[in-house]
C-alpha cells in the first residue's frame, strides 16, 4: 500500500481540463518564450521583462481569459503588469491579446499565484494588486478554498511597497463582506473608501462581472492601502 504523509494543500481553484482552442494552443506554443516568465524558485528580475525601469508595478491574481488585463495594460502603458493565473486557455488568450495590441509592458506567469509571490515576489516591490472576481466558492463547505483569507494576505503582503493598493472586485455580497471583514481584521491594511459601489476608472468591466451583473449582483470595488 502507498503511503504519503503529504497534506494536500487547500487550492483556490480547480484545474479545468480540455476546451483549449487551436489559436490558444498556438499562441502558448509560439509566444511562451518571449511573454512568459517561468515560475522559479527565485526572485522576479522585472529590469530583465520590461524596458521601462521607472514604471509602477503592478500583478494581477487570475486574470482569467485577460481580456480586462490587457485593455487595462493598454490604457496604463506607462505601468509594467504581471498577470498571473493557473488556467492554460485564458493563458493562450491573453497571449493572443498581447500579440495583437502589441503590449510591451504586460507579461504573465502560468502557476499558482500563493506560491509565485511565496517563491517569486520581492520584499516591497509592487505599487499594486489586483483581484478581480475571484472564485466566490459560496457553498458554506467550500468558503474553505476563497483566496482571500487571513493567511493570503500574510502572503501578499511584504511584496506591497508602504502605500501601495490592493483592489478586490467581487459580485458576491457574502463574499464582499468577507473580504472587508478580512482586511478590516488585517494588521496594516487600511480600506480606503467605503463607497465600495463605486468602480475605479482604470477597471473595465470583466467577463465574470458581465454574468454576475446579468444575475441581478451588484459588484462590489474594494480597495485598501497599506500603512
Ligand atoms: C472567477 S475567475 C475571474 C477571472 C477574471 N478576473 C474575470 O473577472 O473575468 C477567477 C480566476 O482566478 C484563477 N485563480 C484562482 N486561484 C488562483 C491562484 N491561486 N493562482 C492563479 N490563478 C488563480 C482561476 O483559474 C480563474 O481563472
Amino acid at each position: 500500500m502507498k503511503e504519503t504523509n503529504d497534506i494536500r494543500p487547500i487550492r483556490s481553484y480547480v484545474l479545468r481540463q480540455g476546451r483549449l482552442t487551436k489559436y490558444q494552443a498556438n499562441a502558448v506554443k509560439k509566444f511562451s518564450a518571449a511573454w512568459i516568465i517561468p515560475f522559479e524558485k527565485k526572485p522576479i528580475e522585472w529590469e530583465n521583462h520590461f524596458s521601462n525601469q521607472d514604471a509602477r508595478k503592478i500583478i494581477e491574481i487570475g486574470f482569467g481569459m485577460g481580456t480586462t488585463t490587457a485593455e487595462i495594460a493598454y490604457q496604463l502603458k506607462d505601468d509594467n503588469f504581471i498577470g498571473i493565473e493557473v488556467h492554460t486557455p485564458g493563458v493562450g488568450n491573453l497571449l493572443n491579446l498581447i500579440m495583437t495590441n502589441e503590449l510591451k509592458n504586460l507579461k504573465i506567469i502560468h502557476h499558482d499565484a500563493v506560491e509565485v509571490f511565496e517563491s517569486m515576489v520581492e520584499i516591497d516591490s509592487l505599487d499594486a494588486i489586483h483581484i478581480f472576481f475571484p472564485d466566490p466558492w459560496h457553498k458554506k463547505r467550500h468558503n474553505k478554498r476563497r483566496l482571500i483569507q487571513e493567511k493570503f494576505l500574510a502572503t501578499i503582503y511584504p511584496a506591497m511597497k508602504k502605500n501601495s493598493y490592493l483592489h478586490i472586485a467581487t459580485d458576491w455580497e457574502d463574499y464582499a463582506q468577507w473580504i472587508i471583514n478580512t482586511i478590516d481584521q488585517f494588521d496594516g491594511l487600511e480600506i480606503k473608501t467605503r463607497e465600495y459601489f463605486i468602480k475605479p476608472s482604470y477597471r473595465p468591466d470583466t467577463k465574470y462581472e458581465k454574468r454576475g451583473v446579468g444575475l441581478g449582483h451588484k459588484v462590489w470595488d474594494i480597495l485598501s492601502v497599506k500603512r
